[in-house]
């Protein structure tokens, strides 16, 4: 702009004849610049956000209710925990996190890790750990009176030092599994009259074996993955999705179980999995 000021200013002696009116190598130019340009950083993104989504396959998983104003936390191993999250370092770290009440938000500004906690579904958020030490915890949502108060920390520490820590902590007997403890609720409520003891589908509910993961085909004919969300609406709100070939009779068991006791069911649904067919007979 300074150029042109100067260049073409009044009185000063220039050639002003056939003006530039379009220039096609110009405009190639601009187009295809800018669109290679932005192309490449959407690109860029795309597979950042991709990996930031996607947890590697043996990431640990850990199990997180958020509450006005606290976080607890289940480790799959069953150890149980509030306000601190005990990690073993080089292990990728997968929360399956939800809320009890409100919004919250769950941050580790030295991980650059952040997700949104909502009450009614599962936000997912993973971590490797590089380093050992402390780090804050807080909760980037407002949620109340005590928002600011929502603090805990994470602590990473050397994978030996975690299974001291995991062990040591069970001064009265030992601590059921969440699996286990998931397998006695999936009995204490009665999932096993319809589903079988294995899962296995008795008598009038669908095999759970394998569930997680698999596609599912709905009566309306929807097809959908069993993700953690799915296993969790099915069993607060069975009769929105019902599996294709089964009556609508399952009964909600929505207000009957916490969310730590859903998250055990889950893990144990989740374990089915592996579960072999031939286990035969106990
Ligand atoms: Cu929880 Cu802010």
């Amino acid at each position: 702009m300074l150029y042109f000021i100067l260049k073409y200013r009044k009185g000063r002696k220039t050639n002003r004849k056939n003006p530039l009116t379009d220039s096609r190598k110009l405009e190639v130019f601009w187009i295809l610049g800018s669109l290679i340009t932005f192309l490449g950083i959407f690109l860029c993104g795309a597979g950042l956000y991709n990996w930031q989504t996607q947890p590697p396959k043996n990431a640990m998983e850990i199990y997180i209710v958020a509450k006005q104003w606290m976080w607890k936390i289940q480790h799959p191993e069953g150890r149980r925990e509030i306000d601190e999250l005990h990690v073993p370092l080089g292990q990728p770290i997968k929360l399956v996190m939800t809320s009890q009440d409100v919004i919250h938000s769950f941050y580790v500004p030295a991980f650059r890790a952040k997700m949104d906690v909502l009450p009614g579904r599962y936000s997912v958020l993973w971590f490797q750990p590089t380093q050992t030490g402390r780090y804050y915890l807080f909760c980037a949502e407002y949620c109340g009176t005590n928002h600011s108060a929502m603090i805990g920390s994470v602590i990473v520490m050397q994978p030996a030092d975690y299974a001291h820590w995991l062990s040591g902590a069970a001064s009265g007997g030992a601590i059921p599994s969440l699996e286990d403890a998931g397998r006695k609720l999936f009995a204490q409520l009665g999932c096993i009259s319809c589903h079988g003891d294995r899962g296995q589908g008795a008598a009038q509910g669908p095999d759970l074996r394998g569930i997680f993961g698999k596609q599912i085909r709905l009566q309306n004919s929807h097809v959908i993955t069993a993700d953690e969300d799915y296993l969790r609406r099915s069993i607060l709100q069975p009769s929105a999705e019902i599996v294709a070939g089964y009556p609508n009779v399952m009964p909600t068991f929505q207000g009957q179980i916490s969310d730590e006791e859903l998250a055990q069911l889950i893990a144990y649904l989740k374990a089915l999995r592996q579960e072999t067919p031939q286990g035969g007979s106990r």
